[in-house]
């Protein structure tokens, strides 16, 4: 195997929202959001935090975990839909506040809730074709500024949050065994957020066509690595509603024990909702060193994806 995650870090804002907030300013409710969405609560960064403030503190610990030097880093890969501006990149302003001294590329990637598995794959090509040993993925999303807080049907969904993992390269078996990752933008409309507008969401459709092509992304990872849904020890998908989530572990057959939801907690943080997971799921140990793990997300493009992964 050529590379291997070898660090995870996540951060979220201390300012809760809860369903009970939005009831005072929306036309909704508690049991609306909860059973609809399974969200209870989301966190909101304060009007002057970046994507980059929330994406340092999660690098920050992604690099501590893997015990290396910054300058070891010879690339970053920032995924956001929320970037602090146009250009320099979010990665760029990361690199430096983490202390990448070593000056290594630094580049965002745009795929909105499918952007960590994109960057993942990214990550991996560039170390199995030797460009570096150490590269940095942080997802991190400030939605909380591009939602229309008017608007119930999307407001109620997202929150601000960032997650990170360092990738090595190493000999061991573990790794990421498969990587898949698809777009269709004739279906741009149903997910989008024009510069400078609010971001505008068709849920209904979006909904069915997220379980399809998630489950049909997850068939061809596993294919692809030669493994079962029965080698998995646990299923992490992007977290943008419970119904979504549940529906995947039926087609998929597996029990809804063997797949992660911290949707309750964070609402749908778009690209930053997978290594989020993935750092509550190592820590309350739901996998551990040799499990494999399967991740999957759907998000605006459209675009989805998938990866195994041996950790
Ligand atoms: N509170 C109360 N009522 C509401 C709210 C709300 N917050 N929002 C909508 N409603 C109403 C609607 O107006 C509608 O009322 P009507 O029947 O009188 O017309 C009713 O509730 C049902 O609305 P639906 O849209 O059919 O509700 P649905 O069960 O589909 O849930 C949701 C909506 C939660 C958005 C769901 O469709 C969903 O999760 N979609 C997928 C989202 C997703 O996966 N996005 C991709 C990732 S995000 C990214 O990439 C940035």
């Amino acid at each position: 195997m050529a590379c291997e995650i070898t660090g995870m870090g996540m951060y979220v804002p201390p300012r809760i929202l809860t369903n009970h907030d939005l009831e005072k300013f929306l036309d909704t409710s508690d049991e609306w959001i909860t059973t609809r969405t399974g969200i209870k609560e989301r966190r909101i960064a304060d009007e002057w935090v970046k994507a980059s403030d929330l994406g340092t503190y999660a690098a920050k610990e992604a690099i501590e975990m893997a015990g290396i030097d910054p300058k070891e880093i010879g690339a970053v890969i920032c995924a956001t839909s929320t970037p602090d501006m146009a250009f320099p990149s979010t990665a760029c302003f990361i690199a430096d506040r983490v202390g990448c001294s070593s000056k290594p590329m630094a580049f965002d990637i745009s795929a909105a809730c499918s952007g960590f598995i994109y960057a993942l794959t990214i990550a991996r090509s560039f170390i199995i074709a030797g460009q570096a040993d150490h590269i940095l993925v942080v997802a991190t999303e400030v939605f909380s500024k591009i939602v229309d807080w008017s608007d119930r049907t999307t407001a109620v969904l997202f929150g601000d949050g960032a997650g990170a993992i360092v990738i090595s390269r190493t000999n061991s078996d573990r790794g990421i065994l498969s990587a898949v990752m698809n777009s269709d933008g004739s279906h741009w409309k149903l997910l989008h957020s024009p510069t400078c507008e609010k971001l505008r969401m068709s849920g209904r459709e979006t909904f069915k066509l997220a379980i399809r092509n998630m489950e049909k992304a997850c068939i061809q990872s596993l294919e692809e690595s030669g493994l079962t849904i029965d080698d998995i020890k646990l299923v992490i998908p992007h977290q943008a509603n419970i119904r979504i989530i549940n529906a995947l572990a039926e087609k998929l057959g597996i029990p809804e024990e063997k797949v992660f939801a911290n949707i309750h907690r964070y609402g749908n943080t778009s690209a930053a909702t997978i290594p989020i997971a993935m750092y509550e799921a190592y820590k309350e140990g739901r996998f551990q060193q040799g499990d494999n793990i399967l991740l999957t997300a759907f998000g605006g493009g459209l675009t989805w994806g998938a990866a195994t992964i041996r950790v």
